[in-house]
């Protein structure tokens, strides 16, 4: 992208206008630390997907013009923008944050075509080159010591630095590598840290886009896509923390899901029948392993016509439903966007007959193939669709369905990806697949929000696979078909941790693994990360292993049990967390990097979280391993398994057998946790028990039904607690809600006291 030499400037309704030789660019400062840097290569206005609303705060900036440059100054930082729109942003004391760099990219070596032929003989896959400057983009210098963090859905590992990768929905079933440059997602968002400074970088463009994290060459970084505006967001923070909640700021935050949905899901794409289904239930039921959501993947419709229902293997519309709710069960059913190309299918007539499907550029309604063999794709982007989507949604909650989980909608096509120039609608005009098909999963996502929210009326519980940058506030998500290998399991915890950092907080991959085979040990495992990712669901797919958790004898079977028993206690730690991620976009997964980013050490910690700012998870994840090496950041640390105090800032060797996941509570830690119970719902949740840590600290306890949107209009509780000199105060801060609880029980140092509350306050000596 060249601009040429710097010509004037404006400033109009606090959106600096700048004219170049060859262009404008724009800057916009929407708060003192976020700054939208915009040029209309291909369109005058945003078009987000991702932000909705006015985000500007309308703040005071001083603009200065010097001998090279423009300079700006919010309150907390100044811009230079120079000839050829190049910018550099530094904090207010002239610390240097982020400087494009002035040089030209260099490119590799270039291989011969001949031998590119050679390596297609042999079946290689050989990626398309990227060793040509793309149609917009920015190339940042590298200062020296850059960590880069976020890229939502990524393999490998959790630093980015040195690496590439791309953004373009896509379902590759093969088992996912590091070498893998995309997947399910496309979230193009980034954190860049440094030892003494961090920002992040938003690149609000849908098109396929490129992010090389200083692999190409070691001084710059660049980010890039194949077309669409120059259009991205600076965001500065005194942290990481306040960088996140400032890309949050943007794109919105997750909202508290209902209390069960943080429970523990089952599922199979193999349960053919109601009757497999039943027994599922019934032995989740009867080996006393808490459940509250079993998964009908696609057997359950008619001939995977969507909203339809397979009555011959099924039984009566919702009746299986129905019986499931009777023992605490809710169900969740699958939706794929592909809707089957069959004349007297009442949503494939409606859809034709309205226009609802993408189409040729010649005008012909454009098929494919998905489940149900030919296929078409109901075109997300227009309101209408959307709107109609949103309506087929009451077919299932009329069913009893408490759930949707959105597959194959990056969109997945069995014959081949669909055409660039296939023609979809974005709201009010029309647009190629090139700049939906990212958003096609996120807008899809939408519509099933707002249907669930409009016909059933509690707080919609979405899955999705394919998602783009604020899908957050529609939908939570999974990780796809990873498969049941040990470095599947190993990947999870940097890839839900820069999920996490990237907005996308309500996440999981299948425990157990989606496809080939699990083992008992790996199951043993997995379902030890799984206990704490936010999204808790066993998924395998037909023809793989059963991995239901009663399969593979007492051991692994009491393993399962102990963890998910364990995730149940936990539920109103977790709740919390949720309550402070809607405010505050917080992720419950954290790598431990966004709370102890002074510590060089846990820059590349990729075998341990945080749930949370106070328990330290470092799950093992080798097979046959019975140890843990593992890092404790600064502070004293309770191992959750023995109660012994650790002194934090250093390393240390677990003991870890099977049955065991090494689980520290930070000093000076309250956790609430419930009473056991196999399902959300089975008895009210009346009594409140707290892990109480030695040491000094507070916490705010967020209570609501758990279910619907009154906490909105002010029905919840909110209990603050303090532990200072061995007391603990409880007091409300606020009360709404009216089941306050009735009791207390505080477990602290091996003792646990029970105490009656009569909704004011209680101090107890501990
Ligand atoms: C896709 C999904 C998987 C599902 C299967 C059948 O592969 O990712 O979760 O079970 O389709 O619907």
């Amino acid at each position: 992208m060249t601009f040429g030499s710097r010509k004037s400037y404006q400033i109009k309704e606090g959106i600096v206008y700048l004219q170049f030789e060859q262009g404008q660019g724009q800057l916009q400062m929407l708060t003192d630390e976020i700054v939208n840097v915009f040029a209309p290569s291909e369109s005058g206005d945003h078009r987000s997907k991702a932000i909705e609303g006015d985000k500007s705060q309308h703040i005071y900036f001083e603009a200065k013009e010097c001998i090279d440059h423009l300079e700006l100054r919010t309150k907390k930082l100044i811009i230079r923008v120079y000839d050829d729109f190049k910018i550099d942003f530094y904090d207010r004391n002239e610390h240097l944050l982020c400087q494009d760099y002035r040089g030209q990219r260099q490119f590799g070596v270039q291989v011969s075509e001949k031998f590119i032929e050679f390596l297609k003989a042999e079946g290689h896959e050989v990626p398309e080159s990227t060793d040509h400057d793309h149609k917009i983009q920015v190339v940042k210098t590298i200062q020296g010591d850059e960590a880069f963090y976020g890229l939502g859905d990524k393999t490998g590992v959790l630093n980015k630095r040195h690496y590439s990768y791309e953004m373009w929905n896509t379902d590759n079933p093969n088992a996912h590598t590091d070498a893998f440059k995309a997947l399910y997602k496309s979230i193009p968002f980034f954190i860049t840290l440094r030892k003494d400074c961090v920002y992040g970088i938003f690149f609000d463009n849908t098109y396929k886009s490129y992010f090389d994290m200083g692999k190409e060459r070691e001084d710059y970084y660049y980010f890039g896509a194949d077309a669409g505006n120059l259009d991205y967001y600076f965001i500065a923070g005194d942290d990481m923390r306040q960088v996140v909640a400032g890309y949050s700021y943007l794109t919105g935050t997750t909202p508290l899901p209902q209390l069960f949905t943080l429970g523990y899901h089952q599922s199979r794409w193999g349960y053919e029948t109601a009757a497999e289904i039943r027994a599922v239930a019934d032995k989740y039921r009867r080996l006393r392993i808490p459940i509250d959501t079993i998964h009908f993947d696609i057997d359950y419709m008619d001939g995977y016509r969507v909203f339809t229902w397979n009555e011959k293997n099924f039984g009566k519309p919702g009746e299986v439903i129905a019986d499931l709710g009777r023992q605490g069960i809710k169900v969740v059913t699958i939706i794929d966007p592909g809707v089957k190309l069959d004349e007297g299918y009442s949503i494939y007539d409606e859809g034709i007959q309205n226009g609802y499907f993408a189409r040729t550029p010649e005008g012909e309604v454009y098929v494919n193939a998905v489940w149900p063999g030919d296929a078409v794709y109901p075109d997300f982007g227009s309101p209408a669709v959307r709107q109609w989507w949103a309506d087929n949604q009451k077919y299932l909650v009329d069913l009893g369905v408490r759930g949707v989980w959105n597959d194959m909608n990056e969109p997945a096509s069995f014959r081949g990806e669909l055409p660039q120039d296939v023609v979809f609608t974005d709201e009010d005009r029309s647009a190629p697949h090139a700049a939906m098909h990212n958003v096609y999963g996120h807008l899809m996502s939408r519509a099933t929000y707002e249907g669930m929210k409009r016909h059933d009326g509690r707080r919609p519980f979405v899955i999705t696979r394919a998602c783009y940058s604020g899908s957050q506030k529609y939908t939570t998500a999974w990780t796809g078909d990873n498969q049941s290998l040990w470095d599947h399991l190993r990947m999870a915890i940097p890839q839900m941790c820069n999920m996490g950092l990237s907005g996308l907080v309500f996440i999981g991959t299948d425990v157990g693994g989606f496809g080939a085979d699990v083992t008992p040990e790996l199951l043993c495992r997995w379902v030890q990360v799984g206990c704490f990712s936010p999204l808790f669901r066993n998924h395998s797919s037909k023809g793989s292993t059963r991995q239901e958790p009663w399969l593979f004898g007492q051991e692994t079977l009491d393993i399962n049990r102990k963890y998910i028993e364990l995730r149940y206690r936990l539920l109103p730690y977790l709740y919390d967390l949720f309550h402070e991620t809607e405010q505050n976009g917080m992720p419950v997964i954290r790598p431990l990097v966004l709370h102890y980013e002074q510590d060089e050490t846990v820059r590349e910690i990729n075998d341990e979280f945080l749930f949370g700012e106070r328990m330290l998870v470092a799950p093992v994840v080798e097979q046959g391993m019975r140890k843990k090496l593992l890092y404790l950041p600064e502070g004293r640390w309770y191992d959750y398994d023995t109660g012994e105090c650790v002194q934090g800032g250093q390393y240390i060797v677990k003991d870890a057998p099977l049955e065991v996941c090494p689980i520290f509570v930070r000093a000076g830690s309250i956790i609430p946790n419930y009473e056991p119970m196999q399902y959300v719902g089975e008895h009210p949740l009346d009594t409140l028990i707290l892990d109480v840590y030695p040491g000094e600290g507070s916490y705010v306890h967020y209570q609501d039904n758990g279910e619907d949107f009154a906490y909105q209009k002010g029905e919840y509780n909110l209990y603050e607690i303090t532990l200072k000199d061995d007391t603990l105060d409880i007091e409300m801060l606020h009360t709404g809600y009216a089941a306050v609880y009735q009791k207390f029980i505080i477990c602290y140092k091996g003792h646990r006291q029970e105490f009656a509350f009569r909704g004011d306050r209680l101090r107890v000596w501990l």
